[in-house]
C-alpha cells in the first residue's frame, strides 16, 4: 500500500503493471520521437523517490533506463537532445531519487544526447516556470507522466498548455478512489481541487458514478485539454475496488497505437483493466513469456552484473518457475538476441546457465 509518509513504500501489483505500461510505451516512443525531432522533453511531474521498498525501480529510473539502454539508440545515437525533468515536492524523496539516479549513472553513463534535471518543487509551479522559459527558446514536444497520490496540483488548464505544444502527450493517473473518498462530502476546498482537475464543475452531477466520472474526465481531456485521442486503463485493488485509471492523451494516431499496444499486453483479455485480485503473474501464465522477460528487464537492466542466484531468487517471488520458464525459455533467447551477457565458468557451453556466475541485462 502506498504511503503518504514514508520516503519509500512497497510496490503494489498494479503499480508494477503501471510501470510496465510506461516502460513499454517508452521503448516504442523513444526511437520514433528521437529520430523525428531535434529537441524533446520528458517530464515526470510527481517523480517519487526512484525506488520501491523491495528495490524495484521507480518511474524516473525506468524512463532513464529506457533511453540509455535502448539498443537502437545505443547503436546509432540520434541527432536529438532529450531532456529529462523530474519534479518531486518532498525533500527526502528528492534526496532518494538523486541517489538512485547516481547509482544508475555510475553503471551506465549518460550519453551526450541526454540531459536530466531533478527539481524540488510542485509540478504545477515548476511547469508554469518552465513554460515561461521555453517560450523564449521555442517549444519542444514532450511526454509528461503525471502520477500523483491524490487529485490536486494537476489542473486541466496545465494539461491544456501541454497539449498545445505540438506532438506532446500525457499519461495521467486519475485517482478515482481518492476523489470518491474525499471529494464527495461537500468540502468546498476539496471540491475546488476537483473542479480544477476536470476544468469544469459539472463532475458534481456524476458523484459516486464511477463510469460517468471517468467518462467526463476523458471528455474533458479532449474538449478542454485539447487532445485529439485518449484511452484509459483501470487498476483495481485486491478486493476488486477501483484504485485509479491511467488516462492517456495524445494528438498523434501513432502515439495512441503505441499506448494501446502496451495496455493490450498488460490485459490481453480487454486491454483495459488490471486487478490485484487476479494473481499479477497468473495473468501471463498461459501466454508467451515476454512478460517474464520484461519483468527481468524492468528489475535488472542498467544494474550492471548481477549474480545468477539473485536473478533466480527474484523469479522465485513471481508466479514463474525458474526451472520451467527461466533458462531455456527466457534467458536463452535473450542471450541469442544479445539482450543478455553471461559470465560463465571456463568450458561451459553457451546457452546453458548451470555454470553461469553472473548475468548482465542490456
Ligand atoms: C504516486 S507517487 C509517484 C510514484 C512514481 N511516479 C513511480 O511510479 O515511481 C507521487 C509522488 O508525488 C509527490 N508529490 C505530491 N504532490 C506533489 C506535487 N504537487 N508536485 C510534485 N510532487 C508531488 C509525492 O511526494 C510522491 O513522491
Amino acid at each position: 500500500m502506498a504511503s503518504d509518509d514514508a520516503t519509500i513504500w512497497p510496490l503494489d501489483p498494479h503499480g508494477r503493471v503501471k510501470d510496465l505500461i510506461l516502460q513499454r510505451h517508452l521503448d516504442a516512443w523513444l526511437p520514433i520521437m528521437t529520430r523525428s525531432f531535434r529537441k524533446l522533453l520528458y517530464v515526470d511531474g510527481f517523480a517519487g523517490p526512484g525506488v520501491y521498498e523491495g528495490g524495484e525501480p521507480g518511474s524516473p529510473i525506468i524512463a532513464l533506463r529506457a533511453a540509455i539502454l535502448n539498443r537502437a539508440l545505443r547503436n546509432k545515437p540520434p541527432d536529438c537532445e532529450l531532456g529529462f525533468l523530474f519534479i518531486e515536492e518532498r525533500v527526502d524523496r528528492v534526496a532518494a531519487l538523486r541517489e538512485e539516479v547516481k547509482k544508475l549513472l555510475d553503471l551506465e553513463p549518460l550519453p551526450g544526447w541526454l540531459k536530466y534535471h531533478i527539481a524540488e518543487g510542485e509540478f504545477e509551479a515548476e511547469m508554469a516556470g518552465s513554460f515561461d522559459r521555453w517560450s523564449l527558446r521555442g517549444r519542444r514536444p514532450m511526454f509528461v507522466f503525471i502520477d500523483p497520490f491524490g487529485y490536486s496540483g494537476l489542473p486541466m488548464s496545465l494539461i491544456k498548455r501541454i497539449a498545445n505544444v505540438p506532438h506532446s502527450e500525457c499519461l495521467i493517473t486519475f485517482t478515482y478512489k481518492s476523489i470518491n473518498r474525499w471529494a464527495i462530502h461537500g468540502d468546498p476546498q476539496k471540491e475546488r481541487h476537483v473542479d480544477a482537475l476536470y476544468g469544469t464543475s459539472s463532475w458534481r452531477d456524476c458523484r459516486g458514478d464511477e463510469q460517468a466520472m471517468v467518462d467526463l474526465y476523458r471528455d474533458q481531456l479532449l474538449a478542454e485539454g485539447g487532445f485529439k485521442y485518449n484511452c484509459t486503463f483501470k487498476m483495481k485493488d485486491r478486493l476488486g475496488v477501483t484504485e485509479y485509471f491511467l488516462a492517456f492523451g495524445t494528438n498523434e494516431p501513432k502515439g495512441l497505437t503505441v499506448m494501446k499496444a502496451a495496455t493490450w499486453k498488460a490485459d490481453p483479455r480487454t486491454g483495459r483493466v488490471f486487478s490485484d485480485a487476479d494473481d499479477p503473474d497468473q495473468l501471463f501464465l498461459d501466454l508467451p513469456l515476454d512478460p517474464l522477460r520484461e519483468i527481468l528487464q524492468c528489475q535488472f537492466r542498467g544494474c550492471g552484473w548481477v549474480s545468477t542466484e539473485d536473478v533466480i531468487e527474484f523469479v522465485r517471488h513471481t508466479a514463474y518457475s525458474e526451472e520451467k520458464h527461466l533458462y531455456r525459455n527466457t534467458l536463452g533467447p535473450m542471450e541469442r538476441e544479445r539482450l543478455l551477457e553471461v559470465d560463465r565458468v571456463l568450458g561451459s557451453r553457451k546457452g546453458t546457465f548451470k555454470g553461469a556466475h553472473r548475468l548482465r541485462f542490456v
